[in-house]
C-alpha cells in the first residue's frame, strides 16, 4: 500500500485558504484541520463556521477536537460526524500550557483508563474515521505509550498519529520515529509517523523508508505548499518551484484564500503565521517577516509583496 502523505493539524494554519494552496500543487492525500475547541462546536462560537469548513476536499479532510469533558468531546464528535467529512481527530498531543494545564490535549496521556473510557464513548457517536493524534507523553516510556495506544484500539480508535517528543520536549530534540514504527509493529489499526521532517529529502526518506502507514508533516508544508507533489513526483521537481516568480504567485494566491474563506477578524493573525515559515524560502526573511508584521491588511500585504519580488536585488 502507499503511504498516505498527510497535513499535520496546526492552528491558524490547517484552514481551508493553506488546504486550497495546497490543491493547487496537487494535494496531500489527507487534511487534518487545526484543532477546534469541542464546547465551541457545541455551543457554537461566532467563528465557528470557519472552523467547520471542511473544503476544498471534504472527503480528505479531517475535523480535529480538542477538550477536557468527556461529555463535550462526544457532543462535539457525534455532531461533526454527521458533516461532510473522512472522520474525527481527538488532540491528546497539545502540549501548550494554555491547553494542557486545563486537562485537554496531552493532558490526557496522564491515564490510560480515563482516555479509554473516551474513546469508548466516542466510538458509540462516530461512524466515519475515529483517531488520535499524540505525543510519547510525559517521559520516553515506550512500554507505557504502548499500553496507551492499545487501549485506544481495543475501544475502536481506527488510526494513530504519532508526534515523537515527549510533553516537555515541546518542539524541540530529534523526533522518535522509531516509536512510531514499533507501534505500528504492535499496534493493528494504522499508525502515521510525525515531527522533525524539515525538508523534502527528508519527507521523501520517510516516505520510502518509514515502516508507518502514513508520514504527516506541519510546518514544511507551510513553508512549501508543494511539498507533496514534490514528494510523488520526485525531488528535483522542487527548483520549479522555488522561483521567485512562483513564490510570488504562491504568495498572492494565499492572500486571495485568505480573503475569500476566512473572516476579516483573522487575516492578520493567519496571513502572519503562514508568512512566518513560507518566507524561510526567501533571501531577505526575516526583513520581510517583520514588514508584513507590520501591515494591517491584506491589500498592503499584497502591495509589499509585489514590491519585494519586482526587486531583483532582493530575490
Ligand atoms: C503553529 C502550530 C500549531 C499547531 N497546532 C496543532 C493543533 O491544533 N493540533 C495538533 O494536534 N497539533 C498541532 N500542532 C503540532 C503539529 O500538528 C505537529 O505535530 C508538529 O508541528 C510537528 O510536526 P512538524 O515538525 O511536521 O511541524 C501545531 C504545531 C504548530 C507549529
Amino acid at each position: 500500500m502507499a503511504k498516505a502523505l498527510l497535513l499535520a493539524p496546526m492552528s491558524e494554519l490547517s484552514h481551508r485558504a493553506l488546504r486550497q494552496l495546497i490543491e493547487d500543487f496537487g494535494g496531500a492525500d489527507e487534511y487534518f484541520g487545526e484543532m477546534t475547541s469541542a464546547g465551541a462546536v457545541v455551543g457554537g462560537g461566532p467563528f465557528e463556521k470557519y472552523y467547520l469548513d471542511s473544503g476544498p476536499a471534504p472527503e480528505r479532510f479531517v475535523y480535529q477536537i480538542c477538550g477536557s469533558k468527556q461529555e463535550a468531546l462526544c457532543k462535539a464528535a457525534e455532531f461533526l460526524n454527521k458533516r461532510d467529512c473522512l472522520g474525527v481527530d481527538v488532540n491528546m498531543g497539545c502540549a501548550a500550557p494554555a491547553i494542557y494545564k486545563r486537562g485537554a490535549g496531552a493532558a490526557w496521556l496522564k491515564s490510560v483508563d480515563k482516555a479509554g473510557v473516551l474513546a469508548a464513548a466516542l466510538r458509540k457517536r462516530v461512524t466515519k474515521r475515529l483517531s488520535v493524534k499524540l505525543r510519547v507523553g510525559e517521559t520516553d516510556d515506550f512500554e507505557y505509550l504502548l499500553e496507551f495506544c492499545k487501549r485506544l484500539q481495543d475501544e475502536g480508535v481506527d488510526f494513530i498519529t504519532l508526534h515523537g517528543r515527549t510533553i516537555s520536549e515541546k518542539f524541540k530534540g530529534a523526533c522518535r520515529w522509531d516509536y512510531a514504527e514499533a507501534l505500528k509493529k504492535e499496534l493493528k489499526i494504522p499508525v502515521a509517523g510525525n515531527g522533525g521532517i524539515t525538508n523534502a529529502a527528508e519527507f521523501a526518506f520517510r516516505v520510502e523508508n518509514s515502516m508507518c502507514d502514513a508520514v504527516m508533516i506541519g510546518r514544511l508544508a507551510v513553508k512549501e505548499p508543494w511539498i507533496f507533489s514534490v514528494c510523488r513526483n520526485g525531488l528535483q521537481t522542487e527548483g520549479s518551484f522555488l522561483t521567485p516568480l512562483k513564490l510570488q504567485d504562491s504568495a498572492l494566491c494565499f492572500l486571495e484564500y485568505l480573503n475569500l474563506y476566512q473572516p476579516p477578524e483573522f487575516h492578520y493573525s493567519r496571513a502572519r503565521r503562514f508568512f512566518y515559515y513560507f518566507f524561510a524560502n526567501i533571501k531577505w526573511a526575516e526583513y520581510m517577516r517583520n514588514r508584513v508584521n507590520r501591515e494591517k491588511t491584506l491589500a498592503q500585504m499584497e502591495k509589499l509583496i509585489i514590491e519585494y519580488f519586482s526587486n531583483e536585488a532582493l530575490c
